[in-house]
């Protein structure tokens, strides 16, 4: 792989969590499989006042504590903390750009940089804006001396027009392609996986399609409940805050149509037209295709678990979703009549995301099976934990007669003993450093995604009918979800058992 060239990498937000917990260990990984330009510099950016020595200390204890590295060499993370700058700032005030120019500027010499800079905002989406107006007043997002690049995380905005709005303020400053929109599962070796399990095999693609798939889920489920960030997610909900784009991303990628090229607009343009394809749902059968729910208090292994309205920064009377479950089509002739069930939670048993492909039945049953109950090939993407691939399919057992059973054939990431999964920010902060914009949303997409959510945001918001299930802390969600699968007897895949003890599914 080839490095970078050399560049500064300017991160607003410095003293925050996603920069100590997530980019500076990110960061630290590239430097140990030398995929850092040989110059390379971080100026964090940031409100609280603190000495450049005791931020590089914090990020040394960052790696130590949170780096990807099994063992992290200390001599090494001392060099590389070298890098470190730091400096505060007021975000809103533009004389403090004027002063992170000068900085800069004497950077760039001390690097040999040639005023390559990308400006990562690790801030709250409501600085984008204001931070991106200021760095192009101040002349920094001028490209004639270097490259200048803008990082910003989800979410792009609440909803289609605040989605809308934003890309409009950042198009009047900058261009589309200075913009890397950061959908960190996208950032996933096993995300990734999926347009090589796709299109490299040969195998796969001639079934890819309605003629031979039943149906499609996806599932992303989090065991953690809203930790910190009640205030945050309350104000946002699962709809939000995983379907919009994680969830759709995957769905983008399971459903697209191979690219002409690894070019990133080639891959994003299929993406885009799995979006334009979905079909939407109608206000009116928001009931019928999304079941939301709310996680309610429960005991899991004996211990007690606080129900979401208990959690810190949540309103006691909140209706905001943990737990949503979509049923879909997308309407073009590759998936025509096959339906798309996705899910996602938060206090759900365990942490998995996994893409189903349940193949259709065989048109005739010839062999008995012990549990009286036809199966059907299903290959599943482990996206995480423990990634990997599995095909379920159907065996002789060994003896007289023809006994059928369902067995697996299943490949670890894990067992690929000397190869480390890069983590998803390491990937993506490369990516930027190299220009390669295939793995971030693009305006479009982001746009196009919104559009599909709008009118189950607004039948949510204009229908307080629309009923709202709890569900105890360590179940699967609304056990009514399961109604959305049409089909005797099928469920969802559940890849474990509930854990809590006790609670029942209610209407909130
Ligand atoms: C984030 C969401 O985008 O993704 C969080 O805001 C969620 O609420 C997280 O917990 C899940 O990411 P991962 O990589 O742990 O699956």
């Amino acid at each position: 792989m080839e490095n970078p060239v050399n560049l500064i990498l300017v991160i607003f937000g410095a003293s925050g969590d996603l920069t100590s917990r997530k980019l500076i260990p990110a960061l630290f990984s590239l430097k140990v499989q030398k995929l850092l330009p040989e110059k390379f510099a971080v100026m964090g950016v940031g409100r609280t006042s603190i000495s450049v020595n005791d931020f590089r200390k914090k990020m040394r204890e960052s790696i130590i504590s949170f780096s990807e590295e099994k063992k992290p060499d200390l001599k090494q993370v001392d060099q590389f903390t070298e890098c470190l700058n730091y400096m505060a700032i007021d975000n809103t005030l533009f004389a403090d750009y004027e002063k992170l120019k000068i900085n800069l500027q004497e950077l760039s010499e001390e690097y040999d940089s040639a005023s390559n800079y990308i400006f990562y905002m690790a801030t709250p989406p409501s600085l984008y804006a204001t931070i991106s107006e200021n760095l192009t007043k101040a002349g920094l997002a001028d490209q004639s001396s270097g490259f200048r690049r803008f990082i910003i995380e989800k979410p792009f905005g609440y909803d289609l027009q605040s989605g809308r709005e934003l890309n409009k303020k950042l198009h009047n400053l900058i261009s589309e392609n200075q913009i890397y929109r950061i959908d960190h599962y996208l950032g996933k070796e096993t995300v990734q996986n999926v347009l090589v399990t796709r299109f490299a095999n040969g195998i796969f693609e001639p079934l890819w399609n309605r003629n031979y798939i039943h149906r499609v889920e996806i599932t992303s489920a989090e065991s953690i409940g809203v930790e910190e960030r009640g205030g945050y997610y309350d104000s946002s909900g699962a709809l939000r805050d995983m379907v919009q784009n994680h969830l759709l991303q995957m769905v983008g990628l399971t459903a697209m149509e191979p690219p002409s090229s690894l070019d990133p607009d080639a891959i994003r343009n299929e993406i885009l037209k799995v979006f334009q394809s979905l079909q939407p749902v109608k206000e009116a059968d928001v009931p019928k295709q999304v079941i939301r729910g709310q996680y309610t208090g429960s005991t899991i292994r004996g211990e007690c678990v606080t129900g979401y309205r208990y959690e810190n920064g949540v309103a006691r009377d909140s209706r905001t979703e943990t737990f949503v479950a979509v049923k879909f089509f997308i309407n073009n002739w590759r998936w025509g009549g096959v339906p798309f069930y996705i899910r996602t939670g938060k206090r759900l048993p365990t942490r998995v995301t996994e893409i189903v492909i349940h193949f259709k039945r065989t048109p005739h049953h010839l062999f008995q099976r012990e549990t009286g109950i036809v199966t059907s090939n299903q290959l599943i993407i482990r996206i995480q934990p423990d990634e990997g691939i599995l095909l379920k399919f159907d065996m002789k057992e060994p003896g007289s007669g023809f006994n059928v059973k369902n067995v697996n054939m299943d490949f670890h990431y894990s067992d690929l003993a000397d190869i480390r999964v890069p983590s998803a920010y390491e990937r993506l902060l490369y990516d930027v450093m190299t220009g390669d914009s295939t793995l971030f949303s693009r305006d479009d997409e982001v746009e196009t995604a919104w559009k599909f959510i709008e009118p189950i945001q607004s039948a949510w918001a204009n229908n307080p009918a629309v009923k709202i299930y709890g569900y105890p802390a360590g179940t699967w969600g609304p056990s009514v979800s399961n109604d959305l699968i049409e089909g005797c007897g099928l469920t969802w895949r559940y890849p474990c058992k509930n854990l809590a003890d006790d609670g029942l599914y209610c209407e909130l």
